[in-house]
């Protein structure tokens, strides 16, 4: 997993409270140390009771704090271990995130009230860091109005909710006050660690996966884009602080956490989408338009499924022609506007002459950067996890070495921070 999000290098509290979702924090803490994050877990007593200090300790490579009152379990007396009396104080002032994952109504309502009669909630109390908490009760408990307005006060004091979200419960039955899963909880840190970051206050407009053009009401033309390139330089942009919208074709990939979403299908809509949202009245500081949008579509969208011929003695089966145009140049028409982007990107999918061609393009369509990148390696492009770019502006072309989608995402970013800076 990457060691280049936000998440590096910064302190996580993770604080475990008694609720069967335990078990999935015990993955929350995994993944958050394989990110680099330095993640020291606080259990309350109940928390306990479901999953041992033990396997938070071994996933984290971390002491354990699971008593006001007793030293912290596989402390070993470094300089990270704080004796317990102390250690309410030292985690809440170093930390840069607390997360409460799973989160019950009990300790819920202790933090909103102030009280502080565990590790845990003393922490909470003395935080000067964001909190995020991911709750997770009985649907009963959540629904109740006074842990509704438990929420609502900590929410309105800055905390930020992670769900829960409606689904089956401990008891069997479906009902609002599941914890979300741990993947999604990762995307929430990310976005409240990114909040303050290079681009904050920058809007930054993404765009990712094929288009789908009609032929008629079942079949379509598209290409091999998975989206994954473009959600993760929407991912980069947000754990750098951006208000993203992601304009994506049909993808089965979820969003980042706190990017905007707008699905579109054919060339035809994304083109308003973008138009929309990066262009007019709507000026975005950055387009990255990484979409693999279709340069052909049929020139006739049939209202009713295409028969095939009828079978004949013939031996060669009868030729079908199909006819294309050309779909609307999207970047072309946005660099052309008035009110365009403060900076444009676009992508080139190349087979041959890689670097000729990206740069012609780079110039006809009026772009500050190309990403350009050969579609014939195994490794790079289409449906791979890895990429093999270069960057080409009018100063100069960067080969990049083989990287995840990703790292490429982020120095992407890296380089958009950069030259938004210059124009100030
Ligand atoms: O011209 P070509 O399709 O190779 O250019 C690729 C770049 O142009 C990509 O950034 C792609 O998103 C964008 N594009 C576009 N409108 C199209 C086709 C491609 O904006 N109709």
């Amino acid at each position: 997993m990457s060691q280049h999000t936000v998440l590096a290098g910064k302190r996580v509290v993770l604080g475990v409270t008694g609720s069967i979702a335990a078990y999935k924090a015990a993955t929350l803490a995994s993944r958050l140390t394989q990110m680099g994050a330095l993640v020291d877990v606080i259990m309350t007593e109940a928390a306990t009771r479901f999953v041992t200090p033990l396997t938070f300790q071994s996933l984290t490579g971390r002491a354990v704090y699971a008593s006001l009152w007793e030293n912290a379990h596989g402390g070993g007396g470094g300089p990270d271990d704080l004796g317990s009396h102390i250690a309410h104080v030292g985690l809440a002032e170093r930390a840069d995130l607390l997360l409460l994952a799973p989160a019950t109504a009990n300790t819920i309502a202790k933090i909103a009230l102030g009280l502080a009669d565990d590790l845990l909630s003393v922490t909470a109390l003395a935080a000067r860091c964001p909190i995020i908490m991911a709750p997770a009760m009985d649907a009963g408990m959540y629904e109740n109005p006074v842990t509704q307005a438990h929420v609502e006060t900590l929410r309105v004091r800055g905390v930020h909710f992670a769900g829960p979200v409606v689904g089956r419960m401990a008891s069997g039955l479906e009902g609002m006050g599941r914890m979300v899963e741990p993947d999604e909880i990762i995307g929430h840190c990310r976005y409240v660690l990114g909040r303050n970051g290079p681009l904050h206050g920058r809007r930054v407009v993404v765009t990712a996966g094929p288009t789908r053009e009609p032929l008629d009401p079942v079949r379509f033309i598209s290409n091999h884009s998975t989206g994954k390139q473009g959600f993760a330089i929407a991912q980069a942009a947000v754990d750098a602080g951006a208000d993203v919208t992601l304009i994506s074709g049909p993808v089965a990939l979820s969003a980042p956490v706190g990017v905007h979403r707008v699905d579109v299908t054919d060339a035809d809509s994304m083109r308003a989408a973008v138009l929309a949202h990066a262009t007019r009245g709507n000026q975005a500081d950055a387009l990255i338009m990484s979409a693999a949008v279709a340069d052909f579509r049929p020139l006739r969208e049939s209202d009713e499924k295409i028969k095939k011929a009828e079978e004949t003695k013939r031996r060669r089966p009868a030729p079908f022609t199909l006819e294309l145009v050309q779909t609307p140049d999207i970047l072309l028409e946005v660099t052309q506007q008035v009110a365009r982007p403060r900076v444009t990107i676009g992508f080139a999918a190349e087979s041959e002459d890689l670097i000729e061609n990206a740069r012609a393009k780079l110039e006809q369509k009026r772009l500050d950067l190309i990403v350009a990148n050969d579609i014939t390696a195994e490794d790079a492009g289409f449906e791979a996890d890895t990429n093999r770019v270069h960057f080409i502006t009018a100063e100069g072309a960067e080969a990049l070495p083989l990287m995840s989608k990703e790292e490429v995402g982020v120095r992407l970013v890296e380089w958009l921070v950069e030259r938004l800076a210059e124009e100030r």
